[in-house]
């Protein structure tokens, strides 16, 4: 979604912008825009341009001159993607720029107020309503007239406020939008991603919602909406700037897919106790006492992190005995869910900023239940709100299309079930055959990842497919749902996932030599049931192309998967079809690490 990057110091502010923006290009985004100032310069210089960053890029004049500056990758919400829908937005008299992201929902009604008053809209966005509040405020400070101009909205923002009058600073603001300020020497970066700052600072302090900040070169002061100091500390972010690179891989989407080996190590690193057959984890904030009160889990999260979730949720029922599942977060905030004190709501988020996500989370808390984060980026909002937590340390992921977060997700959900099963029912020995069943994951994604080349084979037979059905039962399917999710949102054709139990229950009618059918086939106590759903489309003449321990007869092609303990399976099975989604999307030319219509953290209803 839309991204924001500022700077203010002593240094050229053209390029800084622009390269930040480059940085936040993986969030999604239609046009592009940058405003400069400094102590030198009379006014602002705004340039937008419909597209890309590189498109901006060409439009800005080598006279752009400037040592304060703030820019925009704007995602079409009010307004169809277009020079003037690009932020920032100027107020009539040029003074004051803005950048947003968020939604204002307020934003007809104050446009009809303003429009009566003779403000004149250069733009059909909801943000410029408040650059000409801010604009308009007689108060003496720009702090004041932003604070006074927020007064009026209602929705979401994370905001950047240049005036001509006040170029010694940037302010900002934050509600339901990150907005994270980088410390650096002399100088102040500010960015709605802490990908954008990485290359510069690592100290960063992120703001909470409702908060306020004046950042100067040497500078910066945190405050309430309401004008109240605040106290926030700087925290040093974990991720080099090279983790945002590329790697020497054509894609982010190729390049994360193969640092799932350490990404995985990575997760487990230091959390296991061999003594007790357990693990630790840090963050949890539950003790054995409220652990064997917790009656239900309840796992939240929006698309790949709701099939991580659903993933985990079966991990918990086998290996903790406590009933679990899961819920998209976009619905189960709509659906005025009851609410039980003996339930652990777990709200699962790879950018932790998800709004679905977050909104279903801050309904939880506010009726009174205990909400745990199983979260990526740390600091994030989810990561803040939430009770307690743990983190799946699967490092930056830029594709939009998630793969390596995923599977580190379950692999932390895997951890969950664990400590809980321990302190119930879970024997030591089972602790103790899963904790060698993690233990053997790195080797064995490393194993998978090494079959590529027989995976690109198969991907490109598969390629002019128009649609395609998964199918797996238990703890299969969920895997197919997220393989399902893979292959359409990176290629765009269409995919399908069912249960393999249901197929007699109607997609059976579709199948034909035309609908290939991807099936999980773990070898565990299901596996005669699974091979009887191969034999039912093979009767049909569908195609079949198997992930399993071993070869499938009746399956026209198998990818062989390494075997681990039953319940730890679905953690491996979903990695070929990763391979599988992105040889066919570089088979069709797609836009691997940017699909289209689609973003990286959905911060927006
Ligand atoms: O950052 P989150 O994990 O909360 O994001 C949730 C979904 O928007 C995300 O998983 C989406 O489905 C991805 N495009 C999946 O590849």
């Amino acid at each position: 979604m839309c991204g924001i990057v500022g700077y203010i110091g002593k240094r050229d502010v053209a390029p800084l912008l622009l390269e930040g923006l480059q940085r936040l290009e993986y969030r999604g985004y239609d046009s592009a825009g940058i405003a400069v100032t400094g102590p030198k310069a009379s006014g602002l210089k705004t340039v937008k341009a419909k597209g890309r960053v590189r498109d901006l890029e060409a439009r800005v004049p080598s006279r752009f001159k400037g040592t304060t500056g703030i820019a925009h990758t704007r995602w079409a919400t009010h307004g169809a993607p277009s020079d003037e829908n690009a932020h920032p937005h100027l107020s009539q008299d040029e003074k004051v720029a803005v950048v947003h992201n968020g939604i204002i929902d307020n934003a007809s009604e104050l446009r009809a107020k303003l429009t009566a008053d003779g403000v004149e809209f250069l733009s059909e966005t909801d943000t410029e309503v408040l650059t000409h509040l801010i604009a308009r405020s007689q108060a003496d400070t720009l702090e004041e007239k932003v604070r006074e101009a927020l007064r009026h909205i209602e929705g979401t923002y994370g905001i950047a406020v240049l005036h001509a009058d006040f170029n010694d600073r940037i302010v900002v603001a934050r509600n339901g939008s990150p907005v994270v300020l980088g410390i650096g020497e002399k100088e102040m970066f500010v960015a709605s991603d802490v990908a954008a700052l990485v290359s510069h600072t690592r100290q960063v302090v992120t703001l909470d919602d409702g908060e306020m900040a004046t950042i100067k070169a040497d500078d910066y002061r945190t405050y309430t909406t309401e004008g109240s100091r605040t106290t926030a500390s700087p925290t040093t972010v974990e991720w080099e700037a090279e983790s945002y690179d590329m790697g020497g891989h054509d894609t982010y989407m190729h390049k994360e897919i193969f640092e799932q080996p350490d990404a995985v190590d990575r997760v487990l690193r230091g959390r296991i106790d061999d003594r007790f057959s357990t693990v630790h984890l840090g963050g949890l904030n539950l003790d054995a006492h409220d652990a064997r009160k917790v009656r239900r889990v309840k796992i939240l999260g929006c698309g790949t992190s709701y099939h991580a979730g659903m993933i985990g949720a079966q991990m918990i029922e086998e290996l903790a005995r406590i009933p679990a599942d899961a819920e998209p977060a976009s619905e189960f905030r709509y659906r005025n869910a009851v609410v039980d004190p003996d339930t652990l709501y777990v709200a699962v988020s790879q950018s932790g900023e998800t709004y679905d996500v977050l909104a279903a989370v801050q309904e939880l808390k506010r009726k009174g239940a205990r909400v745990l984060g199983v979260v990526n980026v740390v600091g994030s909002a989810i990561a803040r709100e939430a009770d307690a937590g743990v983190y799946v340390h699967a490092g930056p992921e830029v594709c939009v299309v998630s793969t390596k977060c995923f599977t580190n997700t379950t692999v932390a959900f895997a951890l969950l079930a664990l400590h809980l099963g321990r302190i119930r029912d879970l024997s030591a020995a089972d602790g103790k055959r899963i904790i060698e069943g993690l233990r053997m994951l790195p080797g064995q994604i490393a194993e998978i990842l090494k079959r590529e080349d027989e995976i690109k084979k198969i991907a490109k037979s598969y390629a002019d497919a128009r649609s395609m059905l998964f199918i797996g039962r238990v703890r299969g399917y969920p895997v197919a749902r997220e393989a399902s999710l893979k292959l359409k949102e990176v290629s765009y054709i269409h995919a399908e996932a069912y249960p393999a139990s249901e197929l007699k229950h109607g997609p059976l009618a579709l199948i034909e030599p035309a609908l290939p059918t991807v099936a999980i086939v773990p070898d565990d106590d299901l596996l005669e049931k699974n091979r009887a759903a191969l034999e039912e489309i093979k009767a049909r003449s569908g195609k079949i192309l198997a992930v399993a321990h071993q070869e499938q007869e009746k399956a026209d092609e198998t990818i062989v998967v390494p075997k681990n303990e039953n319940e730890l399976d679905p953690i491996l099975m979903g990695i070929p079809l990763q391979l599988l989604a992105y040889h066919t999307a570089l088979a069709l030319g797609r836009d691997i690490d940017k699909p289209r219509n689609l973003a990286k953290s959905v911060t927006v209803e």
